[in-house]
């Protein structure tokens, strides 16, 4: 079978760094680095339904969660991996109560936040799930990295991505200049450019949230989300409703479709708004990509999700991303337009 000459993930990295005369190629083997732990945890997940990692470890994380086995293998991988790279000074994971130092002498000038595993609670019927990072510089001289070099708001990232482990093995990954999407085929262990320069469609076609939340939501979310179950065949509505219940496979498909992803905030505590999703390694990686993409993310006050200044480890906030007309819509429910 002649084969395409593709573009590899790799030769892209590359080409983007040379983009940057004084780079010195540490961000470009951060990344690779990171690719090594992708395609690690991909085999392992595609072996989950035969091999011993589907259920849970028995263990609780911080976010008071069961720790599936593949929580924790994905987890370890990339510590262990990225702790010894050269390439970063500290690490944040969901899977950890506190901040990761890189291993002594080790100390890079980078921090990456991730979640080692998301969707969790999909492993188990194999529907997709996915990993999810980002990339500061850090801000402290030398030596270890410090909590202040994690918590940087979104609008200083350096890059951010994902890698969805579902029908096929998927990183999208962008460094400031566009999202670039790469398929992993396995018969060589190789990620090639699949999708160049990816934009987000200005108006979707679905609206992703979990409709069991409905009684949690301001009334203001209500009216938001019952507008595009609306019918209005000018602006192409009623939307489809499709909720995948992994953040990871829900924004891929608008990304790729364009749409409409919701997690509001739960309202019963108002003076504590808080959503599900974590803000330093869930919403602020997944808003660098959309605006990147062209569209739009926001929290349900209507606060961009990329300059909201992180105070804490595993901080929570709403969400609401996608196609930017219809995240500029919300402006007229929130009463400022
Ligand atoms: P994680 O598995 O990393 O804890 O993330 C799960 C998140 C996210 O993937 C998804 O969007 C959300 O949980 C689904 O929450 P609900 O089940 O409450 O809808
Ligand atoms: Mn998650
Ligand atoms: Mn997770």
């Amino acid at each position: 079978m002649k084969r395409p000459v593709g573009i590899t993930v790799h030769r892209q990295i590359t080409d983007s760094q040379q983009m940057h005369k004084e780079a010195t190629g540490d961000l470009s083997g951060l990344l690779t680095e990171l690719i090594v732990a992708g395609k690690i945890i991909s085999a392992e997940v595609n072996m989950a339904g035969l091999a011993d990692v589907i259920g849970d470890s028995g263990k609780t994380n911080i976010q008071g969660e069961e720790v599936q086995k593949l929580d924790e293998f994905a987890n370890n991988t990339i510590k262990r991996r990225m702790a010894r790279s050269g390439f970063v000074c500290v690490m944040a994971s969901e899977e950890d109560d506190e901040i990761i130092p890189a291993r002594e002498g080790y100390e890079g000038k980078y921090t990456l936040a991730f979640d080692p595993m998301d969707g969790s609670s999909n492993i188990d019927v194999n529907v997709s799930i996915g990993t999810i990072f980002s990339i500061h510089h850090r801000k402290s001289q030398e030596g270890q990295g410090t909590l202040q070099d994690i918590l940087q708001p979104g609008n200083t990232l350096v890059a951010a991505g994902y890698i969805i482990y579902g029908s096929s093995t998927m990183m999208v990954y962008s460094t400031g200049h566009g999202v670039h999407g790469f398929t992993l085929d396995p018969s060589v262990g190789e990620f090639f450019l699949s999708h160049e320069n990816i934009r987000v469609p200005e108006r979707s076609k679905y609206f992703s949230v979990n409709e069991g939340n409905y009684h949690y939501w301001s009334p203001v979310m209500r009216d938001y989300i019952q507008y595009f179950k609306e019918i209005d065949e000018s602006s192409g509505r009623p939307y489809s409703s499709r909720y995948i219940g992994t953040l990871v496979a829900d924004f891929h498909r608008n990304l790729i479709t364009g749409g409409v992803f919701l997690y509001p905030s739960d309202c019963r505590n108002p003076d504590k708004p808080q959503g599900k999703l974590r803000l330093l390694y869930e919403a602020s990686p997944l808003a660098f990509l959309i605006e990147q993409a062209g569209g739009r993310a926001v929290n349900d006050a209507g606060q961009r999700i990329l300059d909201i200044q992180p105070e804490s480890l595993h901080e929570r906030t709403s969400l609401i991303l996608g196609s930017k007309q219809d995240i500029d819509v919300l402006e007229s429910f929130l009463g400022k337009k």
